[in-house]
């Protein structure tokens, strides 16, 4: 594909926004709504959270929340991170990752061997309930 001719790159451009627009938005509402059930539910980790926030507004002189900046955000609420990280794990709001196979895979410590062209569903929700033994 030629990027340089106008059409092409109209194309790529809306591509783009239709991709971050399906992307971006149903995966950050549902964790969001999550997020907002759980501390809803859970009234002592939301005393936590909003403690955390209010240490990180305290720490960089702020009085309004929006004026967090975005070192205070990422990395600077290890608690919320874990919150929202947590209510991840149990609500992904994509819960399968898909791959297809391109050269021929054998299943380490089996006799499965998989084919170029299968279609492979990796069902993320599963593994973050299931319990390890080991
Ligand atoms: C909590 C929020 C989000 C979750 C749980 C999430 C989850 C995922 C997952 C599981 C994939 C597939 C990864 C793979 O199969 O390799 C993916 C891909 C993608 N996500 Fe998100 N996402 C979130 C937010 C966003 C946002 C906000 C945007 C954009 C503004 C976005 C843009 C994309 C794009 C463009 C891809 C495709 C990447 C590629 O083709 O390699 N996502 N996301």
């Amino acid at each position: 594909m030629d990027w340089t001719k106008r059409e092409n790159l109209e194309l790529l451009l809306m591509a783009t926004c239709f991709a971050m627009q399906e992307a971006g938005y149903e995966t950050t509402t549902t964790t969001m709504s999550f997020c907002l059930y759980y501390l809803a539910m859970y009234p002592d980790y939301q005393a936590k959270v909003r403690e955390e926030v209010e240490q990180a507004m305290e720490d960089k002189a702020v009085s309004r929340v929006e004026d967090l900046d975005l070192d205070s955000i990422t990395g600077g609420l290890p608690y919320m991170e874990m919150f929202i990280n947590e209510t991840l794990r149990l609500h992904p709001p994509i819960i399968s990752n898909f791959r297809s196979c391109t050269k021929p895979y054998k299943i380490p410590d089996t006799d499965i061997v998989i084919d170029p062209g299968v279609e492979i569903h990796i069902p993320t929700q599963i593994i973050h309930l299931v319990r390890m033994n080991n």
